[in-house]
């Protein structure tokens, strides 16, 4: 079974937990404080949300960086071998406390974070929704809550779009990272958009 982690368990870590929960879906969660500070966080969930250490949790199939940017690069050096294994980069590379967006001189935030995880199958999504939403029902009466991705690896979008589909919200991949990213990302287009595809 593919093994999935969510590192950070803040605002989108939680809406992610609640989702998996709702699902019936199985994660591990991380934060910088270590398993014991996760104890009322994992029994709003228990059974299907266990807490583990951050060195744990990066050996999963399916790692999901639920995290500001900034934090990224001292939570994932903790694994060296990524070995094509998923990265999900669910992060707005913004600047606090002033809420612009960064200037990466060209480069999108999502290729920075590729940089840190070499040999990873990076893909962009989970980070269009304020975490209230992306936290709620994607089951509605008017239909099905609309999350986007991108990456430029055809077969790992695809998995993500399977798991998206699974936790109950409509996946549209854009393709590849400069295709899609640009609309995703903080400022973009796509940026807080909630669709609902009926
Ligand atoms: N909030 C939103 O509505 C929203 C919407 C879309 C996208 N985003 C993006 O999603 C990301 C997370 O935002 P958030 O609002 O959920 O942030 P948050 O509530 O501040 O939570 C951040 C989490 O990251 C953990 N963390 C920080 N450094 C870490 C490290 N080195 N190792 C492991 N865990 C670490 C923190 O753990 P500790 O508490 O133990 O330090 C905390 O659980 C950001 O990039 C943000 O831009 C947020």
């Amino acid at each position: 079974m593919t093994s999935i982690a969510i590192i950070g368990t803040g605002k989108i870590g939680s809406a992610l937990a609640t989702r998996f929960h709702a699902a019936g879906m199985t994660a591990v969660v991380a934060n910088s404080r270590g398993p014991a500070s996760l104890v009322e966080f994992t029994a709003r969930f228990a059974g299907s949300i266990r807490a583990v250490d951050v060195e744990e949790a990066l050996q999963s199939d399916i790692v999901i960086l639920a995290m500001h940017f900034d934090s990224v690069a001292s939570a994932v050096e903790r694994s060296s071998k990524w070995g094509g294994r998923i990265v999900v980069d669910a992060t707005n590379a913004i600047n606090f406390p002033d809420f612009t967006p960064r200037d990466l001189k060209g480069k999108l935030s999502t290729e920075v974070i590729s940089e840190l995880v070499p040999g990873a199958r990076v893909v962009k999504a989970f980070n269009t929704l304020v975490a209230p939403i992306l936290a709620a029902d994607p089951k509605t009466a008017a239909g099905r809550r609309v999350l986007f991705l991108s990456g430029d690896h055809a077969d790992a979008n695809r998995e993500i779009a399977n798991l998206i589909d699974r936790l109950g919200f409509f996946p549209i991949d854009l393709g590849s990272l400069r295709a899609g990213a640009p609309m995703q990302q903080f400022s973009g287009p796509l940026a807080k958009m909630n669709l609902l595809k009926d």
